[in-house]
């Protein structure tokens, strides 16, 4: 983990209310790991005083680059920076996603700027051999983000707008009917409610999931204890999502008892 001021590249919107910021940092390039994140100071007052967390999006190089929502103060004031302006940057946090294993193909599962963490992930698995599919979801095609980037992508919209006119879990469903789910595994990132949703259709199924979770947090290094997620399996009753998380086996959690950020 590392402590950076890093500077501004390219900060930029790709979509409806989406947005991304690109720095360079070699470290923290070099150390990111699938499914990671970045705990990122808005600017240098002391408001607001947290930092926000991002799953880190892209990696080129020294490159890095986030993709968020405007959604309150601090993602509002990520939104104003340009290139060339300072950025407090801490990471990269928490455990990468359990991606390596005996399998054969990953669905990478996406709800909203939950497709972040999915491009890097990705890159790894295709790197590992594994056969990849991304099934990405939005309520319309203008709030798809689509850099080019995902890996033999499928889109589902509330109206139809792209793809399969659904949701996530639908596409899923018509993706198994067609390929069948032997030797498959599930990773998810998105809306608590996707992820409940996309967790019951999975367990029905016998079918391996891994939710990375969003919540609200305040110091992203396990100190505040402000992030806890409560365990269904083992004989801890809680886990923190910053330094345990945020990419869990669905099984092993009980998604209910996480604060929602959505
Ligand atoms: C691991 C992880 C990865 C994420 N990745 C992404 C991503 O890639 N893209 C994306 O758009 N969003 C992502 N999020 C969600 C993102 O962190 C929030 O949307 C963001 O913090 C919103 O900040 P804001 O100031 O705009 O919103 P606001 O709603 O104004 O502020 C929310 C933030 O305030 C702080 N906060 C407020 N109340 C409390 C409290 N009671 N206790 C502790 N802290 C509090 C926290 O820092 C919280 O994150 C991720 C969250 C997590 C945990
Ligand atoms: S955010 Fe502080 S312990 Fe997790």
């Amino acid at each position: 983990m590392f402590q950076e001021t890093v500077t501004i590249l390219e900060s930029r919107q790709v979509a409806d209310n989406v947005h991304t910021l690109a720095f360079a940092s070699e470290r923290i390039a070099r150390a990111t790991r699938p499914g990671q994140f970045l705990n990122i100071k808005p600017n240098s007052s002391l408001d607001p005083l947290l930092r926000r967390a991002y799953s880190v999006h892209r990696i080129e190089g020294d490159r890095v680059e986030i993709i968020y929502n405007i959604v309150g103060q601090g993602s509002a004031i990520f939104a104003s920076k340009r290139p060339g302006d300072p950025l407090d940057v801490l990471g990269p946090l928490g455990v990468p996603f359990h991606y390596e294993g005996e399998y054969a193909t990953a669905v990478l599962v996406s709800g909203g700027v939950g497709i972040a963490p999915m491009p890097v992930l990705g890159a790894a698995l295709a790197a590992l051999g594994k056969r990849v599919i991304n099934i990405h979801g939005a309520r319309t095609a203008g709030m798809i983000a689509n850099d080019g980037r995902l890996i033999d992508p499928r889109f589902a919209t509330d109206d139809g707008s792209l793809g399969f006119r659904g949701n996530v879990v639908g596409a899923l469903g018509q993706y198994l009917e067609q390929e069948g789910a032997a030797d498959l595994r599930v990773f998810a990132c998105g809306p608590n409610r996707m992820l409940s949703a996309l967790g019951g259709f999975c367990n029905a199924r016998g079918i391996a999931l891994e939710v990375s979770l969003e919540c609200q947090m305040a110091c992203g290094i396990g100190i505040c204890q402000g992030c806890p997620v409560e365990m269904g399996t083992g004989d801890r009753k809680y886990t923190l999502v910053c330094t345990h998380g945020p990419n869990y086996d669905f099984r092993d959690i009980i998604l209910d008892s996480l604060p929602s950020v959505h």
